[in-house]
């Protein structure tokens, strides 16, 4: 018996998510240990001081099951943004929301369009419910809006843009986003992925919420897994008008969020500390990355998140080969169609360091 004969039509083209390689893998398969691993836009800094303190108190009450509406979190996040509880929708990290979009307004022959180069669960996602994929072709690796616009029709039910999109880090300001929303009817959901927002410097970060109030079919979608360090607890959260929001809480999973990722997301989304330390690390981070890529004339795609993706202009895979023997783990694309690139999610200093000194080894740079 041929099992994939019986699977759901879209299943049959899709290939599993290619995550980053874990640290423990590389231990095992080459024996070596100190290894940096910058491979999966985490956060660097490690979990958060004060979402561990929040996880121990939570301990004693895991018998239990979650919160099933979130009450305490949604309360913080609309005051942190100034929404309506009953605007938000939360989700077993964003990817959990991204999907929940699709098997809400989505069916098989629906049209969801996305950019080439973008987020690769949007392919994903619109695969497995057998709708069909426009995939707008980029334009200098970002997302071609006016290509969107053209590309609509009466059977297109979904947009996802993802700003700064992964893994070309490219960046949408709030006029454009503005200037596309206003053309876009009324009932084409819009999905803006915002997973990397908090990397952006507050000038220059899309107003998305004013959008909100302004363009009722649009969805801000977030996460706590990048800039907050929460990724290993899976936890995000979706902005939208409240009849969206009923719609997607209809379809959600009862206990999709898990006590602790509750109790965390809400000690450090309080925590702007930590997030502003994250950011700016970042910032100096990603300049010193620049600086090396113009110093050796190594092409790259300028980026607004927390990651660079550079451009060999030569198949990357023997060159992330290389690198994994020098223990410097970072992100083949190959399976977004950028098999020259390589995506570096960028470290601490002392991290970053490490893979400065292995790819100057590796491709024996002065
Ligand atoms: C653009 C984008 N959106 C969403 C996600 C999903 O993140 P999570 O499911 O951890 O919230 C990612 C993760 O890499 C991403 O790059």
């Amino acid at each position: 018996m041929q099992y994939i004969n019986i699977a759901n039509r879209g299943v049959k083209f899709l290939s599993p998510y290619q995550a980053g390689k874990p640290i423990e893998e590389l231990e095992r398969e080459l024996g070596i240990s100190n290894i940096v691993k910058l491979a999966s836009n985490e956060n660097p800094f490690g979990f958060p001081e004060s979402a561990k303190k929040a996880i121990f108190e939570q301990l004693d009450k895991l018998t239990r099951y979650p919160d099933a509406n979130g009450f305490e979190l949604k309360q913080t996040i609309a005051k942190k943004f100034g929404v309506q509880p009953n605007q938000i929708t939360l989700g077993n990290g964003s990817n959990d929301l991204l999907e929940l979009f699709a098997h809400t307004f989505a069916s098989e022959g629906d049209e969801i369009i996305y950019s080439q180069y973008a987020f690769i669960v949007y392919p994903l996602v619109t695969k497995a419910i057998n709708a069909v994929a426009k995939e707008i072709p980029a334009k200098n690796w970002g997302h071609d809006l006016q290509g969107f616009l053209t590309a609509l029709s009466d059977k297109t039910k979904l947009i996802y843009i993802a700003n700064p999109n992964n893994p070309t880090g490219n960046f949408l300001t709030t006029q454009e986003i503005e200037d596309f929303l206003a053309k876009v009817p009324q009932n084409v959901i819009v999905v803006l992925d915002e997973a990397y927002t908090e990397f952006t410097r507050s000038e220059e970060r899309v107003d998305s919420f004013r959008l909100l109030k302004k363009y009722s079919n649009l969805i801000i979608s977030r996460t706590l897994s990048k800039a907050y360090g929460l990724a290993g607890l899976r936890i995000g959260y979706a902005v939208s008008n409240p009849e969206i929001a009923d719609l997607l809480n209809r379809v959600r999973q009862p206990f999709n969020c898990n006590s602790l990722a509750l109790t965390a997301a809400v000690a450090v989304m309080n925590d702007d500390e930590f997030v502003e330390k994250v950011a700016e690390n970042n910032r100096v981070e990603m300049r010193r990355y620049e600086e090396f890529c113009q110093h050796h004339q190594l092409e790259y795609i300028p980026s607004k998140g927390n990651f660079i993706t550079i451009d060999f202009k030569q198949s990357a895979a023997p060159i992330y080969d290389a690198l994994l023997h020098e223990g410097v783990i970072v992100r083949p694309i190959a399976g977004y169609g950028m098999p020259n690139h390589l995506r570096i999610s960028i470290g601490l200093p002392e991290e970053n360091n490490r893979f400065f000194t292995a790819l100057s080894k590796v491709l024996k740079l002065a």
